[in-house]
């Protein structure tokens, strides 16, 4: 089995050594092969996915990515900048599943924003559409304005679009996900005023024909954004559009207190995946051996079960970070009084010690 390590920038490469030392420990016979992405793909070769990164990934089981990006690319046309990597990768690969977990770990319940009450237990999961929508829609661009009140001027636009075979398939993920879980299943949409959420709304009725055993129910955005804060637990599946998956899933990471925690799967119609912590690439901390490893480490459990079905060693994996955490180590980012803080290697060891226990 052979996984695509891509490290990446900011603390991409940091956290990743810590992943692969997890993966190192599990005795599979896993053939790794790394390679630069991102700043680091522009930097050696001028562009963020350099042509062997991307054919690295294609030939791949499964792509175990880091972060990208740096404010020093704020400046390069956009089709350079580190984040046109990650939209490559998603789109050259067919990555439309993106599964956002959210889960509150009980150790952390003080990490989060919200009242205990409101959010311990919290085990949610977003299901991002993710090579579709407003992100990759054709026409974009800035042109003149056609028409309307500030006809002749320049003006931006995109394209939000969204074809009926794109959402039956990512409905079908979220079904079968809620299947697996507590069978209730929030579609979140735009209905009240986007026609290409309305038209989502109804294919995602139809698709449920098929899967009575859950419970449906629809829900606009701006709705679904209060009701996360107000009362999470009210949530299990979501179902939902790029744009809005974006930002709603960056919501429902920070209720569990710390981004640093949280993995995310993206997959493929052959559930060929690529693997990356939630949090972006912290330039700000990196190379000073701080930043949370336990995403990425927790990446890599999903990418075992997912991608290289070996549930066995994820579980392995998940139990190991529950004890490091019940052992009370914590990187800054979670630490809190009592506990004892530790550097992105030091959780590392943590980790690999659990993992031989
Ligand atoms: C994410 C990120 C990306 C996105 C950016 C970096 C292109 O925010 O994975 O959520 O918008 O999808
Ligand atoms: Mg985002």
């Amino acid at each position: 089995m052979k996984i695509a390590i891509l490290p990446g920038d900011g603390i991409g490469p940091e956290i990743m050594e810590q992943a692969v030392r997890v993966l190192n420990c599990l005795d599979e016979p896993f053939e790794m092969e790394t390679a630069l992405v991102g700043g680091a793909g522009y930097e050696a070769h001028g562009h963020p996915l350099p042509d062997a990164t991307l054919a690295l990934a294609k030939a791949a089981d499964a792509i175990l990515f880091g972060a990208v990006g740096d404010w020093k690319y704020d400046k390069l046309e956009r089709s350079l900048r580190p984040e046109q990597a990650l939209l490559g990768l998603r789109k050259q690969l067919g990555l439309f599943a993106n599964l956002r977990p959210a889960i509150l770990y009980p150790e952390l319940v003080g990490a989060s924003s919200l009242k205990p009450e409101i959010v311990s237990g919290l085990d949610i999961l977003i299901v991002r559409e993710l090579t579709g929508d407003i992100y990759f829609g054709q026409p974009r661009g800035v042109r003149s304005a056609p028409d309307g009140q500030f006809k002749g001027q320049r003006e931006g636009f995109d394209t939000m679009r969204y074809a009926e075979g794109e959402i039956r398939r990512i409905a079908h993920v979220g079904f079968q996900a809620a299947q697996k879980r507590s069978k209730r299943l929030t579609s979140v949409d735009k209905a009240n005023v986007l026609e290409t959420f309305q038209f989502w709304r109804d294919i995602v009725t139809e698709v449920h024909k098929e899967y009575q055993d859950v419970a449906l129910d629809h829900m606009y955005v701006d709705n679904a954004a209060m009701q996360l804060v107000r009362a999470p637990k009210n949530f299990d599946v979501i179902v939902t559009g790029n744009m809005f998956g974006d930002i709603l899933s960056d919501e429902a990471a920070m209720l569990t207190g710390s981004i640093g925690m949280l993995p995310s799967a993206s997959l493929n119609e052959r559930n060929q995946g690529m693997y990356e912590p939630s949090h972006g690439s912290a330039p700000d901390i990196a190379g000073k051996d701080i930043a949370n490893p336990l995403a990425t480490i927790l990446s890599a459990a999903m990418m075992l079960r997912y991608s290289l079905n070996k549930p066995k060693q994820a579980d392995r994996i998940e139990t190991a970070v529950k004890k490091v955490l019940t052992q009370g180590f914590r990187t800054v980012d979670i630490h809190e009084a009592g506990t004892t803080r530790v550097g992105t290697r030091e959780m590392g060891d943590a980790v690999v010690k659990a993992l031989a226990a």
